[in-house]
């Protein structure tokens, strides 16, 4: 069967993706610093714009909301669009929402260096941005599902579920973390107080996790596994139920970042008990988009971009068997305040996020600057860039895992008068060849980066280097080709 191609509106798509990788240069290398700043602390040279404590919520809000968020909408966009076998519903909505995103990131990157902030994480901005954030936000839902909405085809892809569900979950969180009494224009107090203010913030920050890091990017991987494979999702059922049951328990999961706190303590139990039970659904998208690559697994030889979709599917599996374990109350009393934290984040965050996205951008760039597909400028320089990202990735968690530990451990010790063993210095002393290490793997991650970078203005430029990927056995998309 063979179905007329309308046009599509790819221009707001290339934008938002040059704009990923992009901030993805400007973020990762905030995140280098801070990284350099916790091995050599006279990187902050004395600057209070470059002091830690403002440079940190700037590389969460550049990593997550702008590489992570220019990355989705640029996808989602796109996916809409050729799901659905229609252009967008308004190409001037798509541009506002464009624009408005880059303005939300840039009053960021203003704010936060000046120390402008509400201090709550990742909900950092303050609320003129707040209510910016919420018109682009309105501005995408109905762009998405105006564009779902005039389909030409009946069946809605499941990768279109997840954008979904990112669009309307991080609304619903946005607004109700965020709700806050303005006393200036930089400055504003939370409604809520106490404990229920740490209730409702970790809602919030868990599900920025799940709405935000997790559904929106199993969007991505449910259209370019797929895609790039050449044959269908593994199981589409799979696909409904580990997306109901995702959403369904999620929500509830928030209070495993407030164990041992003033929070009732069922609250807390309750929290451990869901995030256990997530580990189901996590698992079912797991196997989903690894076993897509069944009776193809030849192409992890050949295809590079196949690669980065699966080694991410793989840490996908790994940090959500992980989180689940660190939510265990006895192992968070070992984990929590220690760098184990930042290496499970950095597991999801680099792993699966980064590498999910770099894999789709690699499918898109040919295609939106009208090459074939997968004729990027250098397929050695994408097998590069696989590499230091893995290797990157891989040093930075392994040292995190370790000073996690070890910090841990230390803390906790006791001598046998029952005084502690060791001081808090000791411990930061010990945590410092961690630290180096860490240095090192953000470092190669991030030339990795630029390795993409500079890949992907050569492609923009009509050049060609080496040989292309070795194109996928020709597909409907995959809302034609249905699935198990
Ligand atoms: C070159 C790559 C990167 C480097 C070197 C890096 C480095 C860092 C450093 C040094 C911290 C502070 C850790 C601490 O306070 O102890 C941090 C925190 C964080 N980073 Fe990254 N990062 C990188 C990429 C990313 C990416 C791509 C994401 C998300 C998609 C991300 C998400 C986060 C988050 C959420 C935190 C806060 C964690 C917490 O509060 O527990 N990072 N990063
Ligand atoms: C089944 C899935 C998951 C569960 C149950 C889970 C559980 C946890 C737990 C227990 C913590 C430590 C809380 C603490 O001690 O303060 C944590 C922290 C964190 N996790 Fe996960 N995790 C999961 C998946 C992921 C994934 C896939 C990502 C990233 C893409 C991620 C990102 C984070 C971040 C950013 C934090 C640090 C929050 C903060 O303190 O700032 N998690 N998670």
């Amino acid at each position: 069967m063979t179905v007329e191609e309308p046009t599509y509106d790819l221009g707001v798509v290339r934008y938002f993706a040059i704009a990923t990788i992009v901030w993805g240069i400007v973020g990762m290398g905030v995140g280098l610093l801070l990284a350099g700043q916790l091995a050599w602390p006279a990187l902050n040279f004395d600057i209070a714009y470059l002091s830690y404590g403002r440079l940190r919520p700037l590389h969460t809000n550049a990593v997550i909301f702008a590489f992570g968020g220019s990355a989705l909408m640029a996808s989602a966009f796109y996916v809409v669009q050729r799901t659905c076998h229609t252009p967008l519903l308004s190409r001037g909505l798509a541009w506002f929402v464009f624009w408005g995103w880059q303005l939300v990131i840039l009053s960021a990157a203003i704010t936060l260096p000046l120390g402008i902030t509400t201090s709550k994480e990742y909900a950092e901005l303050e609320w003129p941005i707040d209510i910016l954030i919420t018109l682009v936000w309105v501005a995408f839902a109905i762009s998405f599902f105006g564009t779902i909405a005039k389909r030409k085809v009946e069946h809605i892809y499941v990768a279109n579920w997840f954008f979904g569900a990112l669009i309307i979950g991080v609304a619903i969180l946005h607004i109700f973390n965020s709700l806050a009494l303005p006393v200036s224009m930089t400055k504003s107090y939370s409604i809520y107080s106490g404990s229920v203010d740490a209730m409702v913030q970790w809602w919030y920050g868990h599900n920025a996790v799940g709405f935000f890091l997790t559904a929106g990017f199993l969007g991505i991987m449910y259209y370019f596994v797929p895609k790039q494979a050449g044959r269908p999702i593994y199981s589409y059922r799979l696909s409904i139920v580990h997306f109901w049951a995702l959403i369904a328990i999620y929500v509830w999961a928030g209070p495993h970042h407030l164990h041992y706190t003033s929070l009732p303590d069922w609250a807390q139990s309750l929290g451990m008990a869901m995030s256990l039970v997530l580990l189901a659904p996590s698992w079912g998208g797991m196997i989903n988009g690894i076993m897509t690559l069944s009776g193809a697994w030849d192409k992890l030889r050949t295809d590079p971009i196949i690669k980065f979709l699966i080694v991410s599917i793989s840490f996908y599996g790994m940090s959500t068997f992980e989180g689940p374990m660190m939510s265990i109350k006895t192992i968070n009393a070992l984990s929590h305040n220690t760098d184990w934290t930042i290496g499970h984040v950095h597991s999801g965050a680099l792993g699966w996020v980064a590498m999910v996205t770099m894999g789709a951008m690699y499918h898109l760039i040919p295609i939106l600057f009208g090459r074939k597909a997968g004729e990027m400028y250098s397929v050695k320089l994408i097998n590069l860039h696989f590499w230091l990202a893995t290797l990157g990735t891989v040093i930075y968690i392994a040292s995190m895992w370790v000073n996690g530990l070890l910090q841990g451990l230390m803390w906790r010790a006791t001598s046998i008068d029952g005084t502690l063993t060791y001081s808090f210095a000791e411990a930061v002393e010990a945590s410092y060849p961690g630290y180096y290490a860490r240095f090192i793997g953000g470092a190669i991650f991030f030339i990795g980066m630029c390795v993409m970078a500079f890949n992907v203005y050569m492609t923009t430029q009509g050049k060609t280097r080496d040989e292309t990927v070795s194109p996928s056995t020709p597909m409907l998309e995959p809302a034609t080709a249905g699935g198990a």
